[in-house]
């Protein structure tokens, strides 16, 4: 009985204890953690460490309240417990502790799907003392005053430092110092400033030193480098090292295990001498760029490091020959040597490298011979020599250009580099046709600028981008242009004849066309569709025919020059579909007809000319509509593509926007973006100028001369306060100057000559500025009177300077008769009263009339009578 009692307290007392801690269990899971139980409701492993700590939680919360997350990016921060599972955080998964410590922390841009925080940096951090990786390179924080955050010193357990992109003010903190676990510091493009602090030498596990692109950064002395024995990476671009020993070489040499190293920017002092001993055995990547070394490349300390890679030395002004070692480079792939100055040679027999994929020597040879130098290019076949197994060419990336080069292209240019994707020969004195390219990988062929004859071959079917501008070439353009994945066309001032072929138009993502310059002709086809294009120049040729129509689907198109053609007809309402133009280039051409009123849909539009053709009819009235150029509106997207396009023709598009403004012809490259102005002189146009012209506030130059256009100038032109150069002469205009034209403070070009205009001249210095730079502004307007011009009122003129000597002459006649008719006057008068008081001047004046008579009347008789006989005779 004791015992069945027993075993029955016993099973009750372990029943009621399992049953105890179970639910103790559950209802810990459920009512404590309620985020994790929505997840795992009951079947999670009681061991899995419940997730972080308090301390590193808390520090964690205020971190984030001094951030400012608009983008809500850090949204689980807030509904989730466990700091362990927060976007960005890691902890360390330590199955032994029950929690885990927060070892990384990722907020950079890529972590948080592209979101950037703002704030400042919590004190707090330091709390995570087990933090090893923070990345906080999307952290920008609000310069000024927030100065680099101090308590980074104590996070002695950091082995990742990215501080990338952080708009921290102040130096670099020395403290930095005491992270002697850090391997990799990044702090570039970080708004921080000062000397570098050599106590960075303290760091000696660093392997990865990015202080490269902070601005206003110093190191007079860098032997602290020579502690950090592990290092690989280094970039020290655009830290000011002018100050240090030029023996900065032998620094570098005492780190073997470098593989990187970006000096550029440095203002480096230059170090004309080779190391006896070099044991950067490692390095790969090496950029001296943008540093005035000027000294000849031969003595540059680096040329027995047969283990580059990568080797960038544009803008250093080293000169001479290359040395011969360069030909046993045989890792090489890069070889930056841009924009030296034009003083250097390239003799070496670079056959060998053929892991080179890129060559840049543009401006920076003195002289040389295309053949010669290709030659030297490691080939790929060779016309007696097959190409051999793994002796491939890489070399894809060619730039001679701007080189004194002078020969003609090796006509098998593509075939023996069959790697070739780029060429680029402009700026040199090359003759010759252009060569045949066939079955290679050419995409972008550059040959501006050079004194090539012959015609245009066929393409190639690969070549993407062609200019082949300002050379000798002529003759048609060939039917088949050969390729249809042209990006770009360039031909412009060559000696080119004929139509454009229709195959132009198989290329279906064609971007830019630009033929001006040439004695092409003809109409466009109507086929013609481009649907991708944004540039069309085609000025100064012979086309005719009307606006080409095309242009209707080309709603991307938005630099349009057309100028000095042919073309006729009327311009079509569709214009105003070409949403995206910015610049409309019509000029000499026979266009007639009326303005489209949809011309003002073209909200992008900021400069647009239809001057000498024959236009009638009004200036639109809805001028306000044309955004661009009343500033409302702003188009950073489309500014951007048109850069993106300048660079697909690397820049090559130099000046090619001509526009007549101050009574110049001025050319214009990228800068166009800034030129916004209307151009209607030299038609038919009539009516007056719409008032909604003063909307136009960014509007720099407007042109309305020789037309017939009347009425009065509207009186708020003042309003239009960027405007530099108004020309409205050669009309009808009439009524007084407005006065607010004396407001135009940025105006240096006014013309107001033979118009109808009366009244007062304005007073304004910067009228009278305008008025002494050109007394002939207010010329044929014979109503305008007050300075400056010497009139002072209808009538009564002082003579003083030019314009007033035709009138002086004029009085000087008035004088002459005015003289003329009082003595006459007076003389009759004299005479008359000496006849009336004196009888015998009476009579002997009547008896001199009689003789006078009877003479006069025998003379006339005898006179008729011969008169008579003759005719009778006859
Ligand atoms: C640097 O680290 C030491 C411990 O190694 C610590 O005592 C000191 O406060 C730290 N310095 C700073 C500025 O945080
Ligand atoms: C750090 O570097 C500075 C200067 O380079 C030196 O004076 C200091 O003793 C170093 N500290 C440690 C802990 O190595
Ligand atoms: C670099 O520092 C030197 C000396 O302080 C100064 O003269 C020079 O202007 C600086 N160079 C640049 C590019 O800031
Ligand atoms: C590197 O080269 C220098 C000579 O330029 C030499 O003194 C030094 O011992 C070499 N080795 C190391 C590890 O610095
Ligand atoms: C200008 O156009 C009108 C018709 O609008 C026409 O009569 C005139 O001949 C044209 N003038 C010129 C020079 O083409
Ligand atoms: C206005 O246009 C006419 C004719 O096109 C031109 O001769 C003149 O120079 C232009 N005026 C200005 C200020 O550019």
């Amino acid at each position: 009985m004791v015992s069945s009692a027993a075993c029955l307290f016993f099973f009750f007392f372990f029943f009621f204890f399992f049953f105890f801690f179970f639910f103790s269990r559950l209802i810990t899971i459920y009512f404590f953690s309620p985020i994790a139980h929505a997840r795992h409701p009951v079947t999670r492993a009681p061991d899995a460490g419940d997730g972080c700590v308090c301390k590193e939680r808390d520090a964690l919360l205020d971190f984030m309240r001094g951030v400012n997350d608009a983008d809500n990016a850090l949204a689980s921060w807030q509904w989730e417990k466990d700091c362990c599972r927060w976007i960005g955080v890691t902890c360390s998964s330590n199955r032994i502790r029950m929690a885990g410590n927060v070892i990384r922390l990722e907020l950079s841009e890529a972590s948080l799907g592209g979101q950037v925080l703002q704030g400042r940096m919590s004190p707090s951090l330091a709390s995570l003392e087990h933090l090893e990786y923070p990345d906080l390179s999307a952290l920008v924080l609000p310069g000024i005053n927030s100065s680099s955050p101090k308590f980074l010193g104590s996070m002695t357990n950091l082995r990742y430092l990215d501080l990338s992109g952080c708009l921290f003010s102040g130096n670099v903190p020395p403290l930095l110092s005491n992270l002697s676990k850090l391997e990799y510091l990044d702090l570039s493009f970080s708004t921080l400033s000062g000397r570098v602090p050599p106590e960075l030498g303290n760091l000696t596990r660093l392997k990865h030193l990015d202080l490269g692109n902070m601005q206003h950064m110093y190191s007079a002395d860098i032997s602290w480098i020579t502690h950090l024995r592990s290092l690989e990476y280094l970039d020290m671009s655009l830290v000011n090292l002018s100050m240090v020993a030029p023996g900065w070489p032998q620094v570098l040499n005492t780190i073997p295990s470098l593989e990187v190293l970006n000096l550029a920017k440095c203002t480096l002092p230059s170090t004309p001498q080779a190391l006896a001993q070099l044991n950067l055995t490692k390095l790969v990547q090496l950029d001296l760029s943008s540093n005035r070394l000027g000294h000849p490349i031969q003595s540059c300390w680096f040329w027995n490091l047969m283990s580059i890679e990568s080797l960038e030395l544009s803008e250093t002004f080293l000169h001479g020959p290359f040395p011969t070692a360069l030909g046993s480079f045989t890792a090489l792939q890069w070889l930056g040597f841009s924009d030296n100055g034009n003083a250097a040679t390239m003799l070496v027999d670079m056959r060998d490298l053929y892991a080179l994929e890129s060559l840049c020597l543009g401006g920076s040879l003195s002289h040389g011979n295309i053949e010669d130098l290709v030659d030297r290019l490691p080939h790929g076949i060779t016309r007696d020599k097959p190409a051999q197994e793994g002796n491939f060419t890489s070399l894809s990336y060619l730039d001679l250009s701007d080189n004194h080069l002078a020969g003609i292209i090796p006509s098998d240019i593509a075939y023996t580099i069959p790697s070739l994707c780029h060429l680029d020969l402009s700026g040199n004195n090359l003759t010759g046709p252009i060569p045949i390219i066939e079955n290679s990988s050419l995409s972008e062929l550059i040959l501006r600028s050079n004194q090539l004859t012959g015609q245009i071959p066929k393409l190639d079917r690969k070549i993407e981008v062609m200019d082949i501008s300002i050379n000798l070439l002529s003759g048609p353009l060939p039917i088949d242009i050969g390729s249809p994945n042209l990006l770009a066309l360039i031909l412009s001032s060559n000696y080119l004849i004929g139509r454009i072929p229709e195959s132009v138009c198989e290329s279906q993502s064609m971007i830019i066309v630009d033929l001006s310059n040439n004695f092409l002709e003809g109409a466009f086809p109507k086929s013609f569709q481009m649907q991708r294009l944004i540039f069309l120049l085609l000025s100064h040729n012979s086309f005719s025919g009307k606006l080409p129509s095309f242009l209707r689907n080309s709603n991307l198109v938005n630099y349009v020059d057309l100028s000095w053609n042919k073309f006729s007809g009327t311009l079509p309402q569709w214009i105003g579909h070409m949403v995206n133009l910015h610049f409309l280039h019509l000029s000499h051409n026979m266009f007639y007809g009326h303005i489209p009123i949809k011309i003002t849909n073209l909200k992008n539009l900021h400069y647009f000319s239809l001057a000498a053709n024959n236009i009638s009819g009004a200036i639109p009235q809805c001028l306000s509509k044309l955004t661009m150029m009343t500033g409302k509106h702003s188009t950073i997207i489309e500014i951007d593509w048109f850069h993106a396009y300048f660079d697909v023709v690397d820049g090559s598009l130099g000046r090619i926007f001509s526009v007549v403004t101050k009574h110049q012809e001025q050319q214009y490259g990228d800068s166009i973006l800034d030129v916004v102005g209307i151009d209607l002189s030299l038609n038919s146009l009539t009516g007056g100028i719409p008032d909604e012209i003063t909307s136009l506030k960014r509007l720099l130059s407007l042109n309305l001369s020789w037309n017939q256009l009347s009425g009065e100038i509207v009186e708020k032109i003042g309003a239009m306060n960027s405007l530099e150069s108004l020309d409205l002469s050669r009309n009808k205009f009439s009524g007084e100057i407005p006065p607010s034209l004396a407001n135009l403070t940025y105006l240096s070009y006014l013309d107001l000559s033979y118009n109808n205009l009366t009244g007062r001249i304005p007073q304004g210095s910067q009228l009278d500025t305008l008025y002494a730079e050109n007394p002939h502004i207010y010329d044929g307007n014979n109503g305008l009177y007050g300075p400056p011009l010497q009139r002072n009122c209808l009538g009564s003129e002082l003579p003083k300077n030019s314009s007033q000597i035709m009138s002086k002459n004029v009085s000087d006649e008035l004088m002459f008769y005015f003289g003329l008719g009082s003595g006459f006057t007076v003389g009759l008068w004299v005479v008359f009263c000496v006849v009336l008081f004196k009888k015998s001047w009476r009579i002997a004046l009547f008896r001199l009339f009689d003789r006078i008579h009877d003479k006069v009347y025998v003379f006339v008789a005898i006179t008729w009578a011969s008169i008579g006989r003759e005719a009778t005779t006859d």
